[in-house]
């Protein structure tokens, strides 16, 4: 009987595909095989039995890497098997940008009396855009990225991608949609809006930066549904406060970021959906017993 701890909420649907030679435990002492969301385990000492850690999710970032290489702890992930679920969320995000809803909803949260007055008054307060013609940057195409960038072109929107680790020939061969480029600089003047799809990781860490948000055109829209390290914070408020960025909306909130103005805070919805938390755990669930039972080591 191999020992399965699980950290984090996983999903029963992906538990279910785990064999009768499994026991799901709280204990990760005793664990053979740890199954994890997006708990930080820097910490955490892990037991003598641990042969395996999945993320059910994309980003490693919670996981201490190094120190399971030097354990012998084989760590996967399961990249692409929440994409459609963070795609669908960015493009609700831009939507909700264009049409300032999330300024909209807080006025009509204000709202007591009088209301048809204050409706006209709000329809012109709140008037927005399309996005249809409008540029969109797409800084990363991996699995989301491309995703983001083919969906966003079926809107009718200009779109640009760069990607920092692949070359321009294979992120086309992914996205022929899109204009990819090689250098962020022949991009970021362009875009109304830029959208960040990169892992964290020490060479993504503060990666948009104040020389980045130079190079971006006045007023644009920056969405980071990646990870909060991606961007130097300081620089991006100056930013704000400067009018180079229009507004920041991000599934990772800070301290430093509440109540700041042009600011939008999601609790990392994006990969929160039924969907989305099956397909990982499902995936999760397989790689750990193909590594336990067969020593295959496949991400998929
Ligand atoms: C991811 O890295 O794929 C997401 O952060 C997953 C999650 O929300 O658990």
């Amino acid at each position: 009987m191999y020992n399965i701890a699980t950290l984090n909420k996983i999903s029963p649907v992906g538990l279910a595909h785990l064999s009768d030679a499994y026991a799901v435990i709280d204990d990760t002492a005793a664990a053979n095989g740890i199954l994890v969301r997006s708990q930080d385990m820097h910490e955490m000492e892990f037991g003598k039995d641990l042969l395996t850690i999945a993320r059910a999710g994309a980003g490693v970032n919670n996981i201490p890497l190094d120190k399971c290489a030097d354990q012998g702890i084989v760590v996967f992930n399961t990249p692409g098997a929440n994409a459609n679920a963070v795609k669908e969320l960015v493009l609700a995000a831009l939507l909700l940008s264009a049409r300032n809803i999330p300024a909209a909803l807080s006025w009509a949260a204000t709202l007591t009396t009088d209301v048809s007055k204050a409706v006209e008054k709000g329809k012109k307060q709140f008037a927005g855009t399309e996005i249809k013609g409008k540029t969109l940057g797409v800084y990363g195409l991996g699995a989301i990225g491309v995703m983001v960038a083919n969906s966003a072109a079926d809107l009718g929107m200009k779109v640009v991608g760069y990607d920092p680790f692949f070359s321009t020939k294979s992120a086309h061969a992914l996205c022929s949609c899109v204009d990819v480029v090689d250098d962020p600089a022949e991009m970021l003047p362009k875009c109304d809006y830029v959208t960040i799809h990169v892992p964290a990781s020490p060479a993504t860490n503060g990666m948009f930066n104040a020389d980045v948000f130079s190079q971006m055109k006045d007023g644009a829209v920056l969405l980071n549904f990646s990870r909060d390290k991606l961007i130097n914070e300081a620089d991006m408020l100056a930013a704000l406060e400067g009018g180079k960025l229009k507004e920041y909306l991000t599934d990772f909130g800070t301290d430093g970021l509440v109540g700041k103005e042009g600011v939008v805070l999601l609790p990392h919805l994006g990969a929160s959906t039924a969907e989305a938390e099956d397909n990982c755990a499902t995936i999760a669930v397989t790689e750990i017993m193909d590594y336990i039972e067969n020593g295959n080591i496949t991400n998929s």
